[in-house]
């Protein structure tokens, strides 16, 4: 009697295996087969001049490190922020499914929160930098699509509202 138990308890987790064995290959075969999935990514490098433009002296114009750049969308609402890095690259990676490209590309902007005085004294310690966004293209990364953002050119403002 124990024996008959014991051995319908394996016929059991044998079927339960078989049954269970397709899902598992069904999901290994969606990833193989290519399940893309989409992120944006703001990226840019902001310099240290009064436009936070790149100067005339070309690559030696100095960065802006340590600024902190926010997405600013409808009404002055900061959706994501993210910090320049010592190479003055900051870069914000946002899921398309919370928000959109169209929106993104024309209701937001970047504003620099790090007065321009932070990374040079004798550049203005109130206002600040902002810049609207602009589609760049697409990178693929294996299964990852990654949507290029950049900003469209930085302008100094001498009060912004940040
Ligand atoms: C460009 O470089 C020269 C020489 O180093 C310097 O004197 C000048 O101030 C720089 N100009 C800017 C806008 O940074
Ligand atoms: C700054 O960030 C960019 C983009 O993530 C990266 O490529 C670069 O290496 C970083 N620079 C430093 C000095 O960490």
């Amino acid at each position: 009697m124990a024996l008959k138990k014991s051995l319908v308890c394996v016929m059991g987790v044998l079927v339960a295996a078989i049954v269970a064995a397709p899902i598992a290959e069904a999901q290994l075969g969606g990833i193989i087969g290519g399940v893309l999935s989409n992120i944006l990514r703001i990226q840019g490098t902001i310099f240290c001049t009064l436009n936070g433009r790149i100067g005339v002296n070309g690559t030696s114009t100095p960065v802006f490190p340590n600024a902190l750049v926010q997405l600013q969308c409808a009404n002055g609402n900061v959706v994501s922020s993210a910090t320049t890095n010592s190479s003055g690259i900051f870069s914000i990676l946002l899921d398309p499914l919370t928000v959109l490209l169209t929106s993104l590309l024309q209701g937001c902007r970047l504003v620099v929160g790090t007065p321009l005085s932070s990374c040079n004294s004798a550049l203005p310690s109130t206002g600040g930098l902002f810049s609207p966004l602009q589609l760049i293209g697409n990178t693929l990364l294996g299964l990852l699509n990654i949507i290029n953002i950049a900003p469209a050119g930085f302008l100094f403002s001498p009060n912004l509202n940040v």
